[in-house]
């Protein structure tokens, strides 16, 4: 307000002046009536029976202690919504138990057009669409829909999204491809789609997405190839491509990657080699199983090769476990199990603590931990 002080005066022309001082305090502090309304038509599209967490949507001010709600300091329009139904507040202590709700989210949330955060997460039972117009708004940075039932398609002009930095609908029911412009959402870092029924291939655009550092799109019906643009996203730490229908060779440039730590590959339909570069890379977390990859295990182990997770099971590997492997930093929990694999098990720093079950099910591995001398 300038400077002008809403209390109070005393003399009567002050006092006059005070109420209109009031009335414009109160009209720039609470929330302009159009977002309020909004807020009650997205409230009255859905169900919340145990909580009571809409209970506190009372009152002209929607700024003011509405449950899950925060507006911007200065325009006072409504920025976030914040509504998680797994969380240790208060609310959810007192009643000894986890958020449920049904119901949908009502497009009319496309009028909080400052809205910059929605998050509308682990309701179990909220269900219906994502709202089409929620590309309309221009300043959304998170859209966080997890743990819901949500079902229908990914927007397929979400490219619009300009300033989206997290999206986020994991164990939903969305189905359809991946559109195209969800490779424009340029600004993107963390994607995660697991979980779904999403089918059709990765865009092939995917690398455009520069920002990303976790890409997660396991647990759907995805298929065709593992783009080869998607390697050359520098900041990519974490990808989960596993449980689903992709195929074709593993790209050896992903094992060139900056700071990729975490790939997860494991049941979908790759085959041909292991990559060489794989083993020497920055990978620490790699799950290759269940595919139909052959030839032999990379003879690429060195000091750089530093695995808590090294699974190669479920494959059609053959030729010997390399001798190299007994120079890698640290290898945590190998699995080369029901593979091709014969010779002896070498013996080493990396392979004192392993038990039988990481060398089972393979043609003619002899030595221990196996109860079979060579
Ligand atoms: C991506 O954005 C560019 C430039 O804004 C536009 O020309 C193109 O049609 C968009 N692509 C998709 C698939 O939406
Ligand atoms: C690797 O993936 C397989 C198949 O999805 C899974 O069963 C296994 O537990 C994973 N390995 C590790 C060490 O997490």
């Amino acid at each position: 307000m300038g400077g002008v002080s809403c209390t109070r005066q005393t003399t009567p022309a002050a006092a006059a002046l005070a109420v209109v001082l009031l009335v414009m305090c109160s009209a720039v502090t609470s929330c302009p009536p159009s977002d309020r309304a909004a807020l009650l038509a997205f409230k009255a599209a859905l169900h919340e029976p145990h909580l009571g967490i809409f209970n506190s949507w009372t009152g002209a001010d929607c700024c003011n202690k509405w449950y899950g709600v925060s507006c911007d300091q200065e325009t006072r329009r409504v920025a976030d919504i914040n509504l998680r139904g797994e969380s240790e507040e208060p609310i959810f202590e007192r009643a000894h138990r986890t958020g449920y709700m049904t119901g949908y989210i009502s497009p009319k949330i496309c009028k909080l057009k400052r809205l910059s955060s929605i998050t509308i997460a682990d309701w179990k039972g909220i269900s219906g669409e994502i709202p089409r117009c929620i590309t309309s708004l221009p300043f959304l940075r998170i859209i966080d829909l997890i743990g819901n039932q949500i079902s229908g398609t990914i927007p397929s002009d979400i490219g619009r999204l300009h300033r989206l930095t997290v999206l986020n609908v994991a164990d939903n029911a969305i189905s359809g491809w991946m559109p195209p412009s969800l490779t424009n959402v340029t600004s993107l870092m963390h994607l995660d789609l697991r979980n779904n029924k999403i089918s059709g291939p990765i865009p092939r655009a995917f690398g455009n997405l520069q920002m990303l550092s976790r890409a997660l799109l396991s647990g759907n019906q995805i298929s065709g190839p593992i783009p080869e643009s998607l390697t050359r996203i520098y900041r990519l730490a974490d990808l989960d491509l596993s449980r689903n229908l992709i195929s074709g060779p593993i790209p050896s440039s992903l094992g060139k990657m900056a700071v990729l730590s975490t790939l997860n590959l494991d049941m979908n339909r790759l085959s041909g080699p292991i990559p060489v570069s794989l083993f020497s890379s920055g990978i620490s977390d790699l799950n290759i199983s269940r595919n139909s990859l052959d030839g032999k295990i990379p003879d690429a182990f060195g000091v750089r090769s530093y695995f808590t997770v090294l699974d190669l099971s479920y494959n059609k590997l053959s030729g010997p476990i390399p001798k190299s492997i007994t120079s890698a930093s640290y290898v945590g929990h190998l699995d080369l199990s029901h593979n091709h694999l014969c010779g002896p098990i070498p013996t080493g720093s990396p392979f004192d603590h392993l038990e039988a079950s990481s060398f089972v099910f393979n043609d003619c591995l002899c030595g221990k931990p196996l109860n079979k001398p060579c």
